[in-house]
Formats: structure tokens, C-alpha cells, sequence
């Protein structure tokens, strides 16, 4: 049998308790990690998600935030310190949609999805770093999205954001890399879950046409690249941003 790649780590994963973030919790769980997850609304996901990571025999914590509320997203390092007295990894997964045209955009679509998913990587990060400095040890992993890299029309905001947690990956990288930190992310193509199930039959079948590999990704595929990137197979990786995305974005 092989070695757990992260056994007795301490994970943080923003937005875990469904999509790619839920495939996070159980594959770092599946690793040997204990998990924090976070959730905005899903009260009725978390716990069945807590009890399956016991199963196997690991311990998870759910709490409730925004992470776009900066003083809300300080207590994630608390919690995390109360609970299991470390942290080694952070996820920063959390994010939203709100496709529309520019001109038919308002000002409330720009900044939800800003202050989601760019924004809040910079929240949980900011409150999660001084931790890592002090420790000299952490890995941060972002998930962007190919949109952060070939934009799709009709997502300004989102390809902005995704963007933009692309050059937050870079910079903090290369500011945090002398202390033993490194700071990597994943930009997922079209994956299978509640964020694009809305997708009608004609704009799937033009997506579908577009990918090389002729197929949507699953989360399970998400989450093991970020196993990959969580753990020391990859000591000599950070600043990247791998893409995983049947090819749509090379
Ligand atoms: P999802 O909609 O299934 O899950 C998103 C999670 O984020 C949910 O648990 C939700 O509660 C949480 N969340 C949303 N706003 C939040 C906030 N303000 N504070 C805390 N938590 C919040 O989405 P999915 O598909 O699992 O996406 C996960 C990440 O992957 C997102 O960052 C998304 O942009 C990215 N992504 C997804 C792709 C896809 O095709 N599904 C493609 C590329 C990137």
C-alpha cells in the first residue's frame, strides 16, 4: 500500500461544501489531511460532509463565512489554531459567477464576483499568512480558471478576477518563496458541477466542439492536481498555474 501524501497535515479549502471544493475536502481527507472547509449558505451540506471525512478517519471542521467579508475572514485562522494547533495548507477555492455582457452588466455583477473570487483570496490569505511566515512552511493554492487566461465573451468580471488571482499567485510567490512557502494554482476548464449544470444543450455542444479532449473535467480531476501541488512531489513548483481543461485553453 502506498504512503498518504499529506498524513496529518492541517488543510484549509474555501467554498467545500460542494463541486470542486467538496472533491478537495475528500481527497486531501483520502491523503491523510484534517480539514477546515468553509461555507456560505450550505448548512445542510456541511455535516454530511464532516461525517464522511470521519469515516475515514480524519477530522473536518465546517464554519460559516463570506470570505469577501475581510473581518469575517480573520477567524478562519483561529478556528484552525483552536481546533487542530496548525495549518500547512490553504485552499482558495470560493468563487462565483455572474455572466452577462458588459453592457448588460451592472455594477452589483462586477463586484460580487471581485469581491468573491479575487478579493477573497486575498482576505483568507492575508489571514492565514503570518502563520506561514512564522512557521516558515505553507502551501497556497488558488483555484483561477482558464477564463483567467483565454476568456471566454460575456464574463469580464470573472475573467478579471480569475486574472488577477493568477498575478496574486505569481507576486506572492516569488515575495514568500524565501521562507519556505509556496503558492501555486490551478485553472479548471469546464468542470461538471452546480456552477455550469445551468449551461443549455447548444452553448454545451459549442463548449464540447472547442475542447480537444471532447469532454467536460470532473472535480475528482480537479482535486488531485491540487494533491499534487498540496504535497512534496511538487517542492519544486510554485508561481505556476496549471491548467486543466481538456486542452481548451493551450
Ligand atoms: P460551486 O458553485 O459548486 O461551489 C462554489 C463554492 O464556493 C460553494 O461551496 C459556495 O458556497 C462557495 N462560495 C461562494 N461564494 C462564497 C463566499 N462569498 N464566501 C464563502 N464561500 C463562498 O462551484 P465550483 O464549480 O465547485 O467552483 C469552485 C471554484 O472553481 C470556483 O472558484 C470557480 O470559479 C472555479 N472554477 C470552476 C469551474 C467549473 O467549470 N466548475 C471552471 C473554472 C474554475
Amino acid at each position: 500500500m502506498r504512503e498518504n501524501l499529506l498524513l496529518n497535515k492541517v488543510a484549509i479549502v474555501t467554498g467545500g461544501t460542494r463541486g470542486i471544493g467538496r472533491s478537495i475536502v475528500m481527497a486531501l481527507a483520502k491523503e491523510g489531511a484534517d480539514c477546515i472547509f468553509t461555507y456560505l449558505q450550505n448548512r445542510d451540506l456541511a455535516e454530511p460532509l464532516v461525517d464522511e471525512v470521519n469515516r475515514i478517519g480524519r477530522r473536518a471542521l465546517p464554519l460559516q463565512m463570506d470570505v469577501a467579508d475581510f473581518e469575517n475572514s480573520k477567524i478562519i485562522i483561529e478556528k484552525v489554531k483552536e481546533t487542530f494547533g496548525r495549518l500547512d495548507i490553504l485552499i482558495n477555492n470560493a468563487g462565483i459567477i455572474r455572466d452577462k455582457s458588459l453592457m448588460m452588466m451592472s455594477k452589483d455583477d462586477w463586484s460580487a464576483v471581485i469581491d468573491t473570487d479575487l478579493t477573497g483570496v486575498f482576505n483568507t490569505t492575508r489571514a492565514c499568512i503570518i502563520t506561514f511566515l512564522k512557521q516558515k512552511s505553507g502551501n497556497i493554492i488558488n483555484i483561477s480558471s482558464v477564463n483567467g487566461v483565454h476568456p471566454l465573451p460575456g464574463q469580464v468580471n470573472y475573467a478579471a478576477a480569475k486574472a488577477g488571482v493568477i498575478g496574486f499567485t505569481k507576486s506572492l510567490a516569488r515575495e514568500v518563496a524565501p521562507y519556505n512557502i509556496r503558492v501555486n494554482a490551478v485553472a479548471p476548464g469546464f468542470i461538471e458541477t452546480d456552477m455550469t449544470k445551468e449551461l443549455d444543450q447548444g452553448h454545451r455542444k459549442k463548449f464540447l466542439d472547442m475542447i480537444p479532449l471532447g469532454k467536460f473535467g470532473t472535480a475528482e480531476e480537479v482535486a488531485q492536481t491540487v494533491i499534487f501541488l498540496a504535497s512534496d512531489k511538487s517542492h519544486y513548483i510554485t508561481g505556476q498555474t496549471i491548467q486543466i481543461d481538456g486542452g481548451l485553453g493551450m
